[in-house]
């Protein structure tokens, strides 16, 4: 059983306000980790234990406000070394506060840094050696990964997100759920309830914005096409459902490719 959860950078910190941390909600997903790991949640076939779960984590007020003021995005890059070494620095940063928290909850969790892991290719794939993962695994802790900026042939460096990481991860590991914490409560209908099922992009493109919506804003419509294309089963949901997931439970909106 492995299982790729990403808590969004807009559950852990503050939007609006450059570099600070929500400390209430990064206090709860500690202690929801915590509480799976150590077998508080009802002893269930689906929930993680430890060596079967790697974390991963966003930018919210850490990443993407250097992002924006040295204007480089997941496709146009930059090659002003200092500016690369102040997004990253931001993100590690960010990264030694959710390790900090995860371990004083009890959890064994190590960072993670994908800037010195990744490349991204002239035609935007992305390569992640996942080797260090993979033995933290089998060596009992809880690896955290991050959103970062990655070295991209023909751009210097571009942005590295979170989300691809899920992928990269949930692929090379060969992962059994996948979980993205989110700041809603999943994807949501012209309504705004929550869709409990997604099986192909078409029956939500509506709600979604129209079926050329791109990845570029990092919205929902990336992540559900994204999601549509792993062979794991996914479940979108908010800060609320995550002991739910953890405890192998379907909170939110899953997502898997009808079949
Ligand atoms: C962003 O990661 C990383 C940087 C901007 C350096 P994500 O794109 O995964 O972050 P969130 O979850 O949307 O905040």
């Amino acid at each position: 059983m492995t299982v790729v959860l990403k808590v969004g950078g807009s559950v852990l910190t503050r939007k609006s306000e450059p570099e600070t941390v929500d400390e209430a909600a990064l206090g709860t997903v500690a202690e929801a980790v915590a509480g799976a790991l150590a077998g508080d949640s009802p002893a269930a076939p689906a929930a993680p234990a430890v060596g079967d779960l790697v974390l991963v984590h966003g930018g919210g007020s850490f990443g993407h406000h250097h992002a924006d003021r040295h204007g480089v995005t997941r496709t146009a890059g930059l090659h002003d070394a200092s500016a690369i070494t102040a997004i990253h620095a931001a993100m590690t940063d960010l990264n030694a506060t959710v390790v900090d928290a995860l371990q004083g909850a009890g959890v064994p969790a190590l960072p993670v840094a994908p800037f010195a892991a990744a490349t991204r290719g002239a035609d935007g794939t992305l390569a992640l050696a996942t080797a260090p993962v993979e033995t933290m695994l089998e060596e009992d802790f809880v690896p955290v990964l991050h959103g970062d900026v990655v070295a991209h042939a023909g751009e210097g460096a571009t942005i590295l997100s979170g989300d691809e990481l899920v992928v990269a991860l949930a692929r090379a590991l060969g992962a059994d759920r996948v979980g993205l914490c989110s700041g809603v409560p999943g994807v949501l209908d012209e309504d705004g309830d929550v869709v409990d099922q997604v099986g192909s992009f078409d029956a939500v493109a509506g709600a979604l914005g129209g079926s050329d919506a791109t990845d570029v804003t990092g919205g929902m419509a990336g992540k559900v096409r994204t999601l549509l294309d792993l062979e794991a089963p996914a479940n979108v949901f908010g800060l609320e459902a995550l002991g739910a997931f953890l405890a192998g439970g379907n909170p939110g909106t899953s997502i898997r490719r009808d079949r």
